[in-house]
């Protein structure tokens, strides 16, 4: 079997993050999001993986995400061509790699915790032709929502319905066998003009044989900021226990709490409280700080006098400030200065990108 991940769109409720970063590369516990999805699709024996990414976007995605050797995998890269014409589109768009046998269609903004082995499994087993995972969910109208007979078997998927007819949002993991090539000749865009997946399915559930699954520790990116401040607090609460180890010099005076990972090169100076679960990258320079739980600072971070929990800090970031921070997106290279250090007069010296949003 072999795999498709969608790793393309727009994502315009990230920005300005996502203006210079495609949001499957928003690091996460400071890997990338499809590192996550790369790796849950590997460990269940899937070694050969077609990624999706929007025109132009080839080498750049490929440069950070790699061959997939890293997985013992082969990745290609496939550029999303015809427009965003839907996820079904998306699909039919790789026909050409995925034709002749199953395929797994995995999205690349969701995240699951645990593994999606059984998943795979009850495909094979059980002969199916499709196979869709649910899950409860207390928003259902925000997702393909799964209606079904009074007998408890699936009827069909909706997209994004007003009314949803059951609270089992239909989740950004399927397989489908490769009859899914000729069944999308037969289906309509939908209203809002997108070949839905929902659509697919219901296709499938009218005329093969499709199984779901209920799954449990799924995350849906929202695509707002708190959503990715979220996920990466879920996604540590994963990380195994041995991935977090100390490899750089920490100073005598600091004092470690919960797991902690620090990288190569960085140096954590006196008067550190730094208390976890905390990612920091290689190269980080942390000085009188305090760093609290559910913090993943990247690569070439500097962070002095400063208190920072439940945070994302990208690469190259410096915050130097006696104010708090908290649940905060700090981009790439990005500046946060106290302002009487940065500024003789009173006064807040802001230079934000578009989209920014600040909360002083
Ligand atoms: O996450 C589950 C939901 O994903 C399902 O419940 C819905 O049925 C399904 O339509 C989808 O809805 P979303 O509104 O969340 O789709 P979104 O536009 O966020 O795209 C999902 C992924 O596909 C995301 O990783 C980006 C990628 N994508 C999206 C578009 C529109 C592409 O690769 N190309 C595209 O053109």
């Amino acid at each position: 079997m072999k795999a498709l991940i969608a790793a393309g769109g727009r994502a315009t409720r990230l920005r300005p993050i996502t203006w210079t970063r495609n949001k499957h590369l928003i690091p996460l516990g400071n890997k990338p999001m499809l590192w996550y999805v790369i790796k849950k699709i590997t460990n269940a024996g899937i070694k050969e993986i077609v990624i999706n990414v929007n025109p132009g976007e080839v080498k750049y995605m490929s440069q950070a995400i790699g061959d997939g050797s890293e997985f013992g995998a082969q990745i290609t890269y496939l550029e999303q061509r015809g427009g965003a014409k839907g996820l079904a589109h998306v699909v039919a768009n790789a026909e050409e790699h995925l034709k002749g046998e199953p395929f797994l269609f995995f999205l690349g903004d969701n995240i699951i915790l645990g593994s999606i082995n059984k998943f795979v499994d009850r495909f094979v087993n059980e002969g199916l032709d499709c196979m869709i995972a649910l899950s409860r969910v207390k928003d259902p109208h925000r997702f393909g929502v799964a209606e079904f007979h009074p007998d408890g078997t699936l009827k069909r998927t909706v997209e994004k319905p007003k009314d949803p007819p059951s609270p089992f949002a239909v989740t950004g993991i399927y397989i489908f066998d490769s009859q899914f090539f000729d069944a999308f000749k037969n289906i309509e865009p939908s209203p809002r003009g997108e070949y839905e997946i929902t659509d697919m399915i219901t296709w499938y559930i009218r005329n093969g044989k499709t199984g779901h699954e209920e799954i449990t520790g799924w995350w849906k990116d929202t695509g707002t900021p708190d959503a990715l401040i979220e996920g990466n607090a879920l996604i540590m609460d994963d990380m195994a226990r041995d991935e977090f180890c100390v490899d750089c010099k920490v100073h005598e005076d600091t004092e470690l709490q919960g797991l902690v990972s620090i990288g190569e090169g960085s140096t954590v100076s006196k008067d550190c409280l730094i208390r976890g679960p905390v990612v920091i990258g290689k190269n980080c320079t942390i000085t009188s700080s305090y760093i609290g739980p559910y913090t993943a600072i990247g690569d070439g971070v500097t962070i002095n006098h400063t208190e920072v929990e439940h945070s994302i800090i990208f690469d190259g970031a410096s915050i130097d400030t006696t104010r708090r921070i908290a649940n905060s997106l700090i981009g790439t290279n990005a500046s946060l200065i106290d302002y009487r250090r940065s500024h003789p007069k009173t006064g807040h010296r802001l230079i934000i990108g578009d989209n920014s949003i600040v909360e002083l």
